[in-house]
């Protein structure tokens, strides 16, 4: 990690920068396959969010737009210019944010198995009640309650390995970035009115089995910016860049070529 950066993250090829930004409760790892696979002729960035992987210490307000700030601070340190941003689910939170906050920074814009809405108030409730439960048990708590809904059955059957990839990855969290980042989505606002204002080339990507945020989520996001491009992932729950990462590459790319 170069000294100037208070971000981990890994950085594979050159060119265009693409900056890819994880949800909750992962970190950077979950795009491996991306900074592989995309390498040729982009420069692929995956950093871990404030509070994830190698990042820490966390934020001292827990908020999306705190860690939006966060990604915009770090892309200027490392003079980037403007990129290409993805974000999957939280990060797609922090990704809308950013299109709000630093709309300049954008090139592109890709929004993974996300949503523009903001919490109901159960979904609030919930995400007290997680909070408490990490507290207590660790991050142990988000595998009970979200790693039997974050994969496809497909992908299960495919990739038995996978369950197990994915739960080392939320085990390495930590309590405080967990708790951090379920109070900054409880607060988060609602991202609908930012979809008409994005100026930047869209592409939304959703699986289609995904049992944590409904595809329905991505064709609403679709029908209100501008021009969007859509990919959905067949037989992929929501976390499509790691169950299916040939054709979630091929979409990537593709949108990639469309912005030379
Ligand atoms: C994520 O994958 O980032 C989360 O499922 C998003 C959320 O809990 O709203």
């Amino acid at each position: 990690m170069p000294e100037q950066s208070q971000l981990n993250y890994s950085r594979r090829g050159k060119g265009r920068p693409v900056v890819l930004v994880h949800g909750f409760p992962f970190d950077h790892t979950i795009w491996e396959a991306q900074l592989e696979g995309l390498s040729d002729g982009a420069s692929i960035l995956a950093p871990d969010l404030p509070g994830f992987g190698g990042s820490r210490p966390g934020l001292a307000e827990p908020d999306i737009e705190a860690y939006a700030d966060a990604i915009a601070g770090w892309s200027k340190e490392l003079r980037l210019g403007t990129i290409i941003l993805a974000g999957h689910s939280m990060g797609g939170y922090v990704a809308l944010a950013l299109a709000r906050r630093h709309p300049k920074l954008l090139a592109g814009l890709v929004l993974v198995s996300t949503r523009a809405g903001a919490d109901s108030e159960t979904g609030r409730e919930g995400r007290r009640k997680m909070a408490d439960e990490v507290m207590k048990r660790g991050p142990q708590a988000t595998v009970d309650a979200m790693l039997p809904k974050l994969l496809g059955a497909v992908t299960r059957e495919r990739d038995p390995g996978i369950v197990d990839r994915v739960r080392e990855t939320m085990l390495r969290q930590s309590k405080e970035g967990i708790v951090a980042a379920l109070q900054a989505m409880a607060a988060r606002p609602d991202s609908t009115p930012t979809l008409a204002a994005i100026q930047a080339p869209s592409l939304v990507v959703a699986g289609t089995d995904d049992a944590v945020i409904p595809i329905t989520e991505a064709e609403f996001m679709v029908s209100h910016i501008k021009d969007a491009r859509y990919t959905q992932i067949p037989n992929a729950g929501h976390l499509p860049m790691m169950e299916s990462p040939e054709e979630f590459n091929r979409a990537l790319a593709s949108f990639l070529r469309t912005l030379r």
